[in-house]
């Protein structure tokens, strides 16, 4: 069941969030590493800023997350995490589906250049990657990330995005 998740997930959230991101371990450069991943302060300024996130609960079990967030003239999917044993079960599928069906703007996904994994879960749904200058314009315009961050992760954009 895909639901909306609510004040009351956070922990679990945090909690999601930072078991899956363990696929990042020495994938991603040191610099960009840390323990948590994601603290609970940058968790909480992500939701105050809009992130809206949606889980997919299992026997009453909440086993991934995935936000959204409208920023401008184009819809973010942000911070898609599957706990690892729940992995390649088609959950992040779903909820990458039931996400697109919130909007109708142009979808732009970011991700770490060295998370081929990921990079190929959004290809294999359609989404391409876009251009290294139309990268760094997109995440300056639309994302608030370091500049370090900006070389070291892809832009994947939908149809919509390449039409527009
Ligand atoms: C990337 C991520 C969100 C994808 O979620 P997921 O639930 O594992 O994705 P799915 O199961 O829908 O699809 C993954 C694979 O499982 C396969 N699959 C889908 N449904 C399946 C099923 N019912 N049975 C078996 N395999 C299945 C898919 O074909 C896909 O295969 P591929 O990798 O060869 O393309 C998840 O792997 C994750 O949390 N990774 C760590 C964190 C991360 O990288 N997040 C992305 C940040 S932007």
């Amino acid at each position: 069941m895909i639901r909306r998740c609510g004040p009351e997930d956070f922990v679990l959230i945090y909690r999601i969030i930072n078991d899956a991101a363990g696929a990042y371990r020495g994938v991603i450069p040191a610099d960009r590493w840390k323990e948590p991943y994601m603290d609970e302060e940058e968790l909480r300024r992500e939701i105050s800023e809009g992130v809206l996130f949606w889980g997919y609960e299992e026997r009453g079990e909440l086993v991934g997350v995935m936000g959204i967030q409208h920023v401008k003239d184009v819809t973010l999917i942000r911070h898609a995490y599957i706990s690892t044993p729940q992995r390649n079960r088609g959950i992040g599928s779903q909820l990458l589906s039931f996400l697109r069906g919130e909007t109708t703007h142009p979808i732009l996904i970011g991700t770490w250049a060295d998370a081929v994994w990921a990079i190929r879960f959004y290809e294999k749904h359609g989404f391409r990657q876009v251009s290294p200058e139309e990268k760094g314009r997109l995440l300056r315009t639309y994302w608030s990330v370091p500049e370090r961050q900006i070389e070291t992760s892809v832009v994947l954009g939908d149809s919509k995005w390449f039409s527009s």
